[in-house]
């Protein structure tokens, strides 16, 4: 397993494993992600789409996505888990930053991937003087989902 900065040209072929860990998420754990299932093939393919369009937030570098990768059973490299670093672009704002999207594929749970996510989103960050990182408590969120269903 190794810890990756998404790269959009190099790491595209990472996106369908991203799209799986975003819909398993979903309906595994209720989270809160923008989307409601079911998931026949289109709406996954809105989800690509979706992800596709985070793309150009990751180029201008307004957004960090930090990725652990493995090996899949042939040998082909898939995501296994994700963090997202969202920079504020305010002028005011320049020491604070969003922790987004922290999900792990459930075939990768309690082997500390997300810990070194978080571990390696919070150097990344304080490279860049981010001091402060705020985020939503999914605990709670996910909570209201499930009542909701
Ligand atoms: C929450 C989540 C990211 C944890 O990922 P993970 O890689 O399994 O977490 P780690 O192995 O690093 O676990 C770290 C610690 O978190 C806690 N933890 C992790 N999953 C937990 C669970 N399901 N219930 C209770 N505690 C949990 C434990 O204290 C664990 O330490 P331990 O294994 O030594 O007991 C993962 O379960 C997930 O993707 N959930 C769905 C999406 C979600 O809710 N994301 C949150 C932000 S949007």
């Amino acid at each position: 397993m190794e810890t990756i900065i998404f790269d959009p040209v190099k790491h595209k072929s990472l996106l369908p494993s991203l799209v799986e860990i975003h819909i398993a998420c979903i309906e595994n754990d209720f989270t809160l992600l923008r989307f409601l299932p079911p998931f026949p093939p289109e709406k996954r393919q809105t989800v690509l789409e979706w992800w596709e369009s985070r793309m150009a937030g990751i180029t201008s570098g307004a957004r960090i996505v930090i990725m652990e990768v493995a090996n899949d059973p042939d040998g082909k490299q898939e995501a296994c888990g994700l963090v997202s670093l969202e920079r504020d672009p305010s002028e005011t704002g320049s020491y604070r930053a969003n922790v987004q999207t922290l999900l792990v594929s459930p075939r990768y749970r309690r082997k500390g991937i997300a810990t070194k996510l978080i571990k390696k989103l919070e150097e990344v960050a304080l490279e860049d003087k981010r001091s402060l990182l705020v985020r939503y408590y999914p605990d709670v969120m996910n909570q209201i989902a499930r009542e909701q269903r």
